[in-house]
């Protein structure tokens, strides 16, 4: 009697652990998408490498499953019984054809097939519509601040310019200026935004601030820049949560978990333009020789090195 059981296990694939290293590696790669691009590459490359694994052994296990026709024997007796002669016809059934896609093979093959298929129609519009927007025509337009003589060499100035003139003083922001001379024959600037990063609050300078010598200078596409000199001895400190930086932006006490963000500059025309702003995880030194760990732009409160920026979510460019 043929046993059914027996049929069944020749079509089994043999068990194998690389469906569930493909799916961790899935699971990672949509984690990463979220968390970090790091994270997200890491998965990619481990469910690429479990998959390819996977198809692999699917692949090896359809050619075993193939049937054998029984070799010819010299005359020594087959180790299964003979069946039992037909009425009317031969003792011994003709060999099925050999199956070149087994079916297993082929069910398998299609449901994998039909969830990536499911997978990237569920998945990809989401990407497309909510996610991409944000990442697309970002970036800072250039702020002129005026010509460089109102930055005297070694203080700090408060200026106030809109960020973008269109859009009027909603755009209105600050940053602490100092000039720091030159090194090598290059103007070198400290230039600092005055969001806190923990929450996103103003800063203000922890020492006087100068207002009676409150200078206004127009620039084009910064509207009115206003340069007040102040005396930051304390460094800087946010009224919110009581976050306090020193004069480089160091983070000293309190819930900000990183320095001051800065923008780039560069010297136009005699005038200092401040460009892309950056963030900094640490500054070592100060002024002119000062060592800047810098990152690209991150959001208040997001760490930007050390494990626990693997924590916080990606950021679209500013
Ligand atoms: S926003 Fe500055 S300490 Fe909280």
């Amino acid at each position: 009697m043929e046993d059914p059981r027996g049929d069944m296990d020749r079509h089994q694939p043999p068990p194998s652990l690389w469906p569930i290293g493909f799916a961790v590696g899935v699971v990672c790669l949509l984690v990463g998408l979220i968390v970090s691009w790091v994270a997200a590459a890491v998965g990619a490359a481990i469910a690429a490498i479990f998959g390819f694994l996977w198809a692999r052994d699917v692949v090896a296990a359809g050619r075993h499953e193939q049937p054998t026709v029984p070799a010819e024997t010299d005359g020594a007796p087959p180790s299964a019984p003979p069946l039992p002669a037909q009425e009317g016809g031969s003792a011994m059934p003709e060999p099925e054809p050999a199956e070149r896609f087994p079916r297993s093979v082929f069910l398998e093959a299609s449901t994998l097939g039909l969830g990536a298929l499911i997978g990237a129609i569920v998945t990809l519009p989401v990407l497309g519509f909510a996610v991409l927007p944000s990442f697309l025509k970002q970036g800072s337009k250039d702020i002129d601040l005026g010509p460089v003589e109102n930055f005297p060499e070694g203080q700090y100035v408060v200026a106030t310019f809109m960020a973008d003139a269109k859009q009027g003083e909603i755009s209105r922001r600050s940053a602490f200026i100092r000039n720091n001379g030159t090194v090598e024959g290059k103007p070198s600037f400290t230039c600092i935004s005055n969001r806190c990063v923990h929450l996103g609050c103003p800063v203000q300078p922890g020492g006087p601030v100068f207002d009676a010598k409150k200078k206004d200078v127009r620039s084009s596409g910064s509207g009115l820049v206003e340069l007040i000199p102040a005396l930051p001895a304390a460094g800087f400190i946010c009224p919110c949560h009581g976050g306090a930086y020193d004069q480089e932006g160091n983070r000293t006490a309190g819930p900000p978990v990183r320095a001051l963000n800065r923008f780039e500059f560069l010297i136009k025309d005699g005038h200092l333009i401040l460009g892309t702003m950056y963030s900094v995880a640490s500054v070592s030194g100060t002024g002119a020789t000062a060592r800047i760990h810098k990152y690209g732009l991150a959001g208040p409160g997001q760490h930007i090195d050390g494990p626990e920026a693997w924590l916080y979510p990606l950021q679209p460019p500013h």
